[in-house]
């Protein structure tokens, strides 16, 4: 049976729902020997800031159970070392690219998407709203985390400010630590975004109980894996219940049959994430998971998956 696994986010056309998520798959280089990358339905890049980050010092990751504990700390050389050195490969693969950015402040995002956008090959725009391993914001402290992605006002402002700077697919990605997604969902939603992505991971912690000390040497890190995947299924479900525009679902999927769960609860497409280090293939092994299901179900289009959640 021909399967039509297309699917759509903003202007963006992607030819299957399975994008690699940002942070998880380098700048896609290094996964190439594992798979032919042009099956993929898009890539998103690891964020992006203005100027180079080293990120947070070693450690930087805990293994947990289902999941792991990360504080890299946005680690990346930068947008402009990331034109001259990293977009040239992607541009090459053929296949949607979505970059991923991070600010410190309002300005500073829209000058980073300002910059990005004059560059052919970038298909649009994921804001990362919710890294939970940099302090930022206006009224950010060295021990406070404050993200856009906790208040409503913020997170309208800042994407109302880089929606006026682009007009390529603007994705706010959104994090799990607050009490109502779909108000974030909606906040997002208002200011222009075309895709919200739900989830990025979970403010967490591990500590030693021999010297007393959290393990992460950032104190708190960023939980992901399939310990978060109920989590981020029941946001997606809450916020396709709310929002008008499609959901890019993530958290935890490691298998097919974890991919169409999250279709179903109303994603438009879905990011694999953790999955991506414990098999450098998982995210071609999943949309082979997803296509044996269609096949299975006797389903042609998988655009009658989404949101066929019964309630
Ligand atoms: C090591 C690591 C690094 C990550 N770096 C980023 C990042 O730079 N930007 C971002 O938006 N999300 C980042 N994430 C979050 C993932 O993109 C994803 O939202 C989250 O891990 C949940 O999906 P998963 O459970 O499939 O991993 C990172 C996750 C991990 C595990």
């Amino acid at each position: 049976m021909g399967l039509d696994l297309s699917t759509k986010i903003g202007k963006i056309k992607l030819k299957n729902p399975v994008l690699v998520a940002s942070g998880t798959f380098g700048h896609a280089k290094e996964f190439e020997n594992f798979f032919d990358l042009k099956k993929l339905g898009g890539i998103v890049t690891k964020t992006i800031t203005l100027k180079p980050r080293l990120g947070n010092p070693p450690q930087r990751i805990v293994e947990t159970p289902s999941g792991m504990l990360n504080a890299i700390g946005l680690q990346n050389p930068g947008v402009e070392k990331f034109i001259q050195e990293k977009l040239p490969y992607l541009k090459k693969i053929g296949i949607p690219v979505i970059v991923s950015v991070m600010a410190y402040n309002v300005e500073e995002f829209v000058e980073v998407v300002k910059i990005l956008d004059r560059e052919s090959g970038i298909d649009g725009f994921e804001m990362n709203l919710s890294c939970p391993n940099v302090s930022y914001g206006a009224k950010a402290q060295a021990s406070s985390v404050k993200m856009f992605a906790h208040d409503e006002r913020m997170i309208e402002e800042v994407v109302g400010a880089v929606r006026k700077a682009t007009s390529k697919t603007l994705v706010a990605k959104l994090g799990p630590d607050v009490s109502d997604i779909s108000k974030m969902a909606l906040a997002a939603e208002r200011a222009g975004a075309d895709v919200v992505a739900l989830i990025n991971t979970f403010m967490a912690m591990a500590i030693d109980i021999k010297t007393r000390k959290p393990v992460l040497a950032n104190k708190t890190g960023g939980l992901s894996g399939p310990c978060i995947r109920p989590i981020a299924i029941r946001m997606v479900w809450e916020a396709y219940k709310k929002v008008k525009i499609p959901i890019l679902g993530i958290g935890g999927i490691m298998t097919g049959n974890d991919a169409v769960e999250f279709l179903v609860a109303g994603a438009s497409a879905v990011q694999v994430g953790t999955a991506n280090f414990m098999n450098p293939s998982a995210s071609i092994d999943i949309l082979q998971g997803i296509q044996n299901f269609m096949n299975k179900e006797k389903i042609q289009d998988l655009n009658k998956i989404i949101g066929s959640v019964k309630n």
